[in-house]
């Protein structure tokens, strides 16, 4: 890469085209080094710690992630003999919490945030008890103890916060990639089942119409958190019944990595006398796919930013009263675009078409001209406030959504899937 850097410069050089690089080669302008720095800089809380590290597996190790050729060999997760080689993996290992706690690091309310550091601590544990231990303990407390969302009798999707009852799309990317993982490392095919009813029931329970620029609804997207009840009280955390681009792409690359879960393990010990896993698999692999479709559809037809090229920031339409904080914003404009890229590979069929990746290269470009040469990403959304008003000048999640978009590119890329 660097060395075809040097020899587009000197080659452009020679030719007297400078303005040609600066238009032209955004891609290979991209420093993901720089994004990285900066993300590291911004990062503090436990949600912004797992996404990051993913960024980090997905960057430096594709086979350690679910998107390599060969995630689960010998339907297992691969086995990390050492975890200081890793650099994501030792970047988790600062703040995963291995002392007996119920949760892998501080939630500040949320017992799923801390969710996020889940894949790594089970990597981690591929050769370590206490890790393994640890993410176990964080399994367990979702399953068995967190707050629930009850739907009926037999159905409840778990609660991101302790309390209230609250459904976050966000959610979608923190716990049910984590459970998907703890299943294999489990051979337990129960919890991928439990995976995909938590991304089906929060479709359920979040999933609205939105209105596009001709007047027409489009729906498939989600509204960014429901609670019980309803209407919280003044100060209450939180409430935002808007559709938020943020917490729609969250739910979208997270039902991704559950499903790329579902596609690549070929459990050969599962107890087949109950289960019929291939019908079981087909049955989820198509829930999942179908939600995934409505959403992205949703998202690509809704107008983006004029000025930007970004999608917008709340995406319910012209006429809403999130109409006044639509700017556009690269976080989840990125992260949407991680998600396309990611399917077209696993699905080519369904996914490698050019009204999906041409959407995903023309949202791409946007983001790019929003990297700045320190490798800042920018308009971002404010992620300390609900709902989203204003736009924030960078945020951890921001830079780690622009790697997860690069990684996600270049390895469509190589898998030939991807042009130019
Ligand atoms: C584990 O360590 C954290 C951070 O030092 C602390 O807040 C927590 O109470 C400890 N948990 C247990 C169960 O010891
Ligand atoms: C409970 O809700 C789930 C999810 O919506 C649904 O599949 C199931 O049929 C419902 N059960 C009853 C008894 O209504």
């Amino acid at each position: 890469m660097m060395l075809r850097i040097g020899s587009s410069l000197i080659f452009i050089a020679a030719l007297g085209l400078h303005r040609y690089l600066t238009h032209k080669a955004p891609d290979h302008e991209f420093n993901t080094e720089k994004v990285l720095k900066r993300a590291m800089t911004l990062t503090s809380r436990s949600w912004e710690y797992g996404t990051l590290v993913q960024a980090m597996l997905e960057l430096y190790n594709p086979p350690l992630t679910v998107f390599g050729s060969e995630p689960f060999p010998h339907a297992e997760l691969p086995l990390v003999h050492d975890p200081s080689m890793v650099h994501g993996l030792q970047y988790a290992k600062t703040v995963i919490q291995t002392n007996n706690s119920d949760l892998l690091m501080d939630g500040e309310g949320s017992p799923a945030d801390p969710a996020s550091l889940g894949c790594a601590a089970l990597l981690i544990g591929t050769n370590d008890a206490t890790y393994f231990a640890a993410a176990r303990r964080q399994a367990q407390y979702l399953l068995g103890r967190a707050t629930r969302f009850t739907i009926n009798d037999t159905h409840s999707a778990i609660s991101h916060r302790d309390e209230p009852s609250e459904l976050w799309g966000d959610f979608v990317y923190m716990v049910p990639p984590f459970l998907a993982a703890f299943a294999v490392a489990t051979q337990d095919f129960q919890i991928l089942d439990e995976a995909v009813r938590q991304c089906r029931l929060h479709d359920e329970v979040l999933g609205t119409h939105i209105t596009l620029e001709d007047g027409s609804v489009c729906i498939g997207l989600w509204r960014h958190i429901a609670s019980r009840p309803a209407q919280l009280p003044r100060g209450v955390c939180c409430s935002d019944d808007n559709v938020w681009l943020t917490s729609n792409a969250w739910a979208v690359a997270g039902i991704t990595r559950v499903l790329a879960t579902l596609l690549k393990w070929k459990p050969t010990e599962i107890d087949r006398r109950n289960v019929n896993y291939e019908e079981f698999s087909q049955d989820s692999t198509q829930i999942l796919v179908d939600i995934l479709i409505k959403m992205i559809k949703c998202a690509m037809h809704q107008a983006r930013d004029e000025g930007s090229g970004l999608l917008k920031n709340y995406l319910d339409g012209r006429s809403s009263a999130s109409a006044p904080w639509a700017y556009g914003e690269a976080a989840g404009t990125a992260l949407m675009a991680s998600a396309v890229y990611r399917l077209a590979v696993l699905l080519p069929d369904t996914f490698a078409t050019s009204e999906f990746l041409g959407w995903a290269n023309t949202i791409r470009k946007a983001v790019l001209s929003h990297v700045d040469s320190l490798g800042n990403v920018s308009p971002v959304a404010d992620v300390s406030h609900i709902p989203s008003k204003e736009p924030a000048e960078q945020t951890s999640e921001g830079q780690s959504m622009v790697l997860l978009m690069y990684s996600a590119w270049r390895d469509c890329r190589e898998s030939g899937v991807c042009g130019d």
